[in-house]
């Protein structure tokens, strides 16, 4: 010990911890930034309000929007909804639904001077066999919202969401008890060129369907949709055009929530099969003929376990759909700003439908 403590070597310590000590003052602030994370820049600040406007209402079919509307009903601060034309020149983004435009019922206010900064949205629910010919809207728009999941505002019919059932709850419980029916279809829009009246048309001779609606002289209204379906073993969930991601309320409200297991005609399966559980639904194409989907039907109808397998997923999620789609997407946009490309140009509306 009396060694180490020398005279000479305490100097000679001393000397070298306070070169180590000054050196640690003289480079702590670089060493600090090594380990510390770069701070991020500062988002951009959103303005105080920014401006939906609603140049034209969907269909003709005026909402209610008095007041705060997207404060009270959805959440969301800081955005003005409005269908007031005068508000253009202020506007941060305008929505036109695309029946209107088509038929010439609406048309774009391009004799406005049209601020640089301001965003036209293209509104559509329906699929590209219904859109009409969309190219001379070639850069017109700057965004898109659709049931599409490339869309910029991305507006489906509905959705899966998480929730849990209370204790004890059985996959029994979800299921309507009074099936009377084996399949049922409520059928607005008849045509015998689209692939679902085809389908339709070779299942019947297999199995009996109850067909509803104005094409067969056989409205159901509002009241006594969903109670009629309950009492399907199977419902009809026949898109009336089969496109990527095109998956309407016929899913979601009328086999979903009326409690029918979906027997469904669209998208290819993996598309379902993205946004739904996969013992959820029953799909045509999985078949090789109407003769096979009609006894796989049946048998399923007859064998308790295996129908309430559809059931299943009720345990674990709950249908969400969009409360007003005329309202509630177009509120939703001042939640998006911050991931929207800015600015953006639909310089060929029509390539982007029917990609
Ligand atoms: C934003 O809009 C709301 C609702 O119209 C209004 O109450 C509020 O005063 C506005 N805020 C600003 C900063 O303009
Ligand atoms: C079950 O449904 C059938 C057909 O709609 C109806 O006639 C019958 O009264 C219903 N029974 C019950 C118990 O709800
Ligand atoms: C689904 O819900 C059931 C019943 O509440 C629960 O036992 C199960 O763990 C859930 N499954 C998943 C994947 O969350
Ligand atoms: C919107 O599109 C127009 C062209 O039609 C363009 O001049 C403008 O910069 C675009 N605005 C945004 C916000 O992307």
């Amino acid at each position: 010990m009396a060694d180490l403590c020398s005279h000479r070597r305490t100097i000679l310590a001393t000397l070298i911890c306070l070169t180590l000590i000054g050196s640690l003052l003289v480079h702590w602030p670089n060493l600090l930034n090594t380990f510390q994370r770069p701070k991020p820049l500062p988002k951009p600040r959103p303005k105080n309000n920014m401006t939906i406007l609603i140049w034209y209402w969907a269909f003709g079919s005026k909402q209610d929007i008095e007041g705060d509307v997207c404060k009270d009903r959805f959440g969301i601060p800081n955005c003005i909804l409005s269908d007031d034309r005068s508000l253009f020149p202020k506007a941060d983004f305008i929505i036109f639904h695309n029946r209107e435009l088509i038929t010439g019922h609406q048309r774009l206010p391009l004799h406005l001077p049209r601020p640089q900064n301001q965003g036209w949205v293209w509104f559509s629910m329906e699929s590209p066999a219904h859109n009409g010919n969309l190219r001379p809207f070639a850069g017109k728009f700057n965004y898109t919202m659709s049931y599409r999941h490339d869309a910029d505002f991305f507006t489906p019919y509905g959705w899966m969401a998480p929730h849990s059932v209370g204790r004890g709850m059985t996959v029994e419980d979800f299921i309507p008890k009074n099936k009377s029916y084996l399949a049922c279809w409520i059928v607005s829009n008849y045509a015998a060129r689209h692939s679902r009246t085809q389908v339709y048309n070779r299942l019947k001779q297999v199995i009996t369907v109850e067909v509803y609606g104005g094409a067969v002289h056989r409205r159901l209204d509002r009241k006594h949709t969903l109670p009629t379906i309950s009492h399907c073993y199977f419902y009809l969930a026949f898109e009336n055009s089969q496109f990527q991601d095109y998956i309407t309320e016929k899913l979601w409200k009328n086999a979903f929530v009326g409690g029918a297991v979906p027997v469904v005609l669209g998208p290819p399966c993996e598309n379902y099969e993205a946004m739904i559980p996969k013992d959820s639904f029953i799909h045509v194409d999985d078949f090789k003929s109407e003769e096979e989907l009609g006894q796989f039907l049946k048998q399923v109808a007859g064998d308790r376990e295996r129908y309430a397998s559809y059931f299943r997923w009720k345990l674990n999620y709950t249908v969400a759909q969009t409360s007003n789609w005329r309202v509630e997407p177009q509120c939703r946009i001042c939640t998006k700003l911050t991931t929207l490309q800015r600015p953006k140009v639909y310089w060929d509306l029509q390539s982007w439908e029917w990609k």
